[in-house]
């Protein structure tokens, strides 16, 4: 069986080197450069070896590709492409649309096609299934279905094999064309009995966590006016065996997930006359905690950053992975900097970002750890400035939340 999988990204690279074991697969991406790097057996992406991508190219299991026409005779697609908002902060599925004209344009013999990139529900019945049979100007009778991606970039214990994989069907059929597909290199799936409740599922799981990091930040603020560590307190709480999740404050959250599909659930919620009053707060409060966090370095120094060299320590919006979309890193750089200071930032996983590079890990006044990557040590932070603030909880001897 030959598949394609269009987004050559963290979620398509991902499934395109597990599903290669099984399959011969062509990774579809619209940027060149990156399908040029991964023909040349380079991957981008954290957790997908070069090796194994190149030992798949060498047995003639995968080929990236940019080209339209190579998609024709696959059995199979997969859509993982981006799913951002609009400046307005609405869904935007100009990503998906593009990705369906591929299909629908290249594809002319009926195949299973499973997206992965996360939407709202109704996306798979009401968008993605009438857009590819707009663009296919042979009308094919395409089978249809969802299975959310799950992965955690950078994450050791948890893969595509051993999470359980949510998915559904437009119809039975392509439920169970599905499973098969999964089953090869997943140990556990899950059938839902409708695509809008796998779709719902996953932004439910997201939304979870946000409105769970934006009360811990909440309670960061109450402990602090308190006198009271959070991290104390927390650790208290967490020691009750049930009926407690331990989260834990931050400068804010980041990446393609939590930041975003909260909104898709709530955008959806409102279009449907539903509260979405949780989600809303959480954004607002999670977005706000920037802010907080250098409200408090200011009032450590006298009430003033101005002219102060403050280094802003890991800028990737989690520890151990490149990824800066949507980090709190920039919320908190660009406070610094409307105060005055003199900013620059040391990471060395992320290296340049935003036109700027990586400074060394000393010399500043001012150190506020953002991101903390296990290579970078506690003593060289602490010896980085004479004032040192810590959002990660992972700084002992540090100020901080
Ligand atoms: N990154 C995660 O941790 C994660 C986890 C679960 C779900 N998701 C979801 O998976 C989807 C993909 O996210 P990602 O993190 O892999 O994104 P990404 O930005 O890492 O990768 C997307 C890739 O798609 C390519 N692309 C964009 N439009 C295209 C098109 N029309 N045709 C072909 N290629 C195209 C881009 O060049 C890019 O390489 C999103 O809906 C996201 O919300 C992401």
């Amino acid at each position: 069986m030959k598949i394609a999988v269009i987004g050559q990204g963290y979620v398509g690279l991902t499934i395109a080197v597990f599903a290669g074991e099984h399959f011969e697969v062509v990774g579809f991406d619209n940027n060149p450069k990156i399908v040029d790097q991964l023909n040349r057996g380079i991957s981008h992406i954290e957790g997908v070896e070069g090796s194994t991508l190149q030992s798949w190219i060498k047995a003639g299991r995968y080929r990236a590709s940019n080209d339209g026409a190579d998609i024709a005779d696959v059995d199979l697609v997969v859509i993982a492409v981006p799913t951002p908002l609009t400046s307005d902060r609405k869904p935007d599925l100009d990503f998906i649309d593009a990705a369906c004209k591929t299909v629908g344009e290249n594809i002319k013999k009926p195949v299973l096609i499973i997206n992965e990139s996360t939407s709202f529900p109704g996306t798979l019945r009401n968008f993605i299934k009438p857009t590819i049979e707009k663009y296919s100007k042979d009308a094919v009778e395409h089978l249809y279905a969802i299975s959310p991606e799950r992965v955690d970039p950078g994450r050791g214990d948890y893969n595509q094999k051993n999470t359980p994989r949510l998915f559904a069907g437009l119809t039975p059929e392509a439920s169970a064309m599905t499973r098969e597909f999964y089953s090869k290199f997943c140990d556990q799936l899950v059938e839902v009995s409708s695509p809008e409740v796998a779709e719902a599922a996953k932004l439910f799981e997201n939304t979870f966590r946000q409105v769970n990091i934006a009360l811990v930040n909440e309670f960061a603020q109450i402990a602090h006016s308190l006198g009271i560590s959070v991290y104390e307190t927390l650790d208290a709480a967490n020691t009750k065996p049930y009926g407690f999740m331990k989260f834990t404050p931050s400068a804010g959250v980041g990446g393609h997930c939590i930041p975003v599909d909260p909104t898709y659930l709530a955008a959806v919620a409102e279009e449907h006359g539903a509260p979405a009053t949780f989600i809303r707060r959480a954004n607002d409060v999670n977005l706000e905690m920037s802010k907080y966090v250098v409200d408090r370095v200011a009032a450590d120094n006298a009430g003033s950053l101005a002219g102060k060299s403050v280094l802003v320590v890991g800028v990737a919006y989690k520890p151990n992975v490149a990824d800066v979309r949507e980090t709190a890193a920039e919320l908190v750089i660009e406070h610094l900097r409307q105060r005055g200071a003199v900013v620059s930032w040391h990471d060395d996983v992320v290296g340049s970002w935003n036109g700027e590079s990586s400074a060394p890990l000393s010399g500043a006044d001012i150190t506020v750890v953002v991101t903390k990557h296990d290579d970078v040590k506690v003593r060289d932070i602490l010896d980085s400035a004479p004032f040192v603030f810590d959002t990660t909880g992972k700084i002992p001897g540090a100020k901080g939340l």
